[in-house]
């Protein structure tokens, strides 16, 4: 791979003649990262095996992770799925486009290395309008993962992939930080009940609320069991170079605890705390807040760049605040306890 281009565009006025450029370049089987609601993607021609296998090379993902197909409307699924039921119809008009992902089965025009070999695809309709425009100008589904290299937290804004994936890709297209923050709820209705397999901000409640029961993956809370659907759950994931511990329990317990180890560590200590939580940490080598407590949808927003951030530091081990709930809250803490390699203390 040679040099790599970065286009800026702007969400709101989107510049179709300055993206035309990165949509052939998806079409002449290259690669390029895109923003999404939820978080930055390196896409190519899910259609094309030559194009898809740049992608696993760029992330140095294991082959047998598969990856998302993104299509820009619901009229696109019977073009990567087969028998796709009312169901799933119903699911897509209720939450799409938006950050929903559902597996399905895979249809003929799409490799079977998209999915790692699975007969089954993977499919999302992003509200991100860059990566509506890119899917649209080049005419093709998208495959696309998370654009980090494979184990990094998910990139949520341009800055965290120009200098990671320089040279790595053709085409980065540089526009605003993406709102959601984590990746999309992925869901599978190839069994009955339906799966979810990781969690994100549309949840639990919502899905069931169209598809009636659905069960949570195994692997969502727990280490991998040899059994997880997703066989993405099972790597170490969204780690930063520190050790990581979360502590869980009432507010001042936790605090204490974490007080407690940084002024008794022989270690560099960071912290990943909640907003107003900072001065309770000031003997920490580094304190990061990644969002406001009382609004979830904030530390969803701001826990993949509060992550990288301790990558710049010195800090050999990192102690997290963590907020429970069933909401958007089981994704942030689906992140961490993956990032933690779960290592939970109970305080
Ligand atoms: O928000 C998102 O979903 C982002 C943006 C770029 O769209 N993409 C993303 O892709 O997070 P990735 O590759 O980082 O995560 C895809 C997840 C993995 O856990 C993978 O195992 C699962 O989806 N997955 C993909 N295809 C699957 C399939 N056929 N069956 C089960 N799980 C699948
Ligand atoms: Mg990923």
């Amino acid at each position: 791979m040679s040099e790599t281009k970065i286009i800026e565009i702007d969400k709101n006025n989107i510049d179709l003649q300055k993206m035309q450029c990165c949509s052939d370049c998806i079409k002449n089987g290259g690669t390029v990262i895109f923003p999404t609601e939820t978080v930055y993607g390196l896409g190519a021609n899910a259609k094309d095996e030559d194009a898809v296998a740049k992608i696993f090379a760029a992330k140095g993902r294991p082959q047998d992770n598969p990856l998302i197909v993104h299509l820009s409307d619901v009229s696109q699924l019977e073009q990567v799925a087969v028998d796709v039921s009312d169901r799933a119809k119903r699911l897509f008009m209720a939450f799409a486009p938006g950050p929903l992902t559902v597996v399905l089965k895979r249809g003929p025009s799409i490799p079977a290395s998209v999915s790692a070999g699975l007969d089954t695809v993977a499919v999302r309709i992003p509200s991100h309008p860059v990566a509506r425009a890119l899917i649209e100008l080049s005419g093709l589904p998208i495959a696309a993962p998370s654009a980090n290299i494979s184990g990094k937290p998910s990139p949520t804004a341009a800055r965290h992939v120009t200098k990671e994936m320089d040279g790595r890709v053709d085409y980065i297209i540089d526009s605003d930080d993406c709102e959601v923050g984590v990746e999309s709820t992925v869901v599978s209705l190839v069994q009955e009940p339906p799966i979810l397999l990781r969690p994100g901000k549309i949840t639990l409640r919502q899905l069931e609320s169209v598809l009636g029961t659905v069960n949570l993956s195994t692997a969502i809370f727990a280490k991998f069991d040899g059994t997880a659907a997703a066989p993405g759950m099972k790597y170490r994931h969204y780690a930063p170079r520190a050790k990581m511990v979360l502590v869980r329990g009432y507010d001042t317990q936790v605090r204490e605890y974490i007080h407690s180890k940084i002024s008794h560590s022989n270690l560099k200590c960071g912290v990943l705390c909640f907003d107003g939580e900072q001065e309770y940490f000031k003997q920490a080598t580094a304190v990061k807040s990644y969002g406001n407590h009382s609004q979830p949808e904030t530390l969803a927003h701001g826990v993949f760049d509060a992550l990288r951030y301790f990558d710049e530091t010195d800090v050999e081990i990192i102690y997290a605040r963590v907020s429970d709930g069933s909401g958007i809250e089981m994704a942030v803490y689906n992140r961490l306890l993956k990032a933690a390699a779960f290592n939970v203390i109970e305080v």
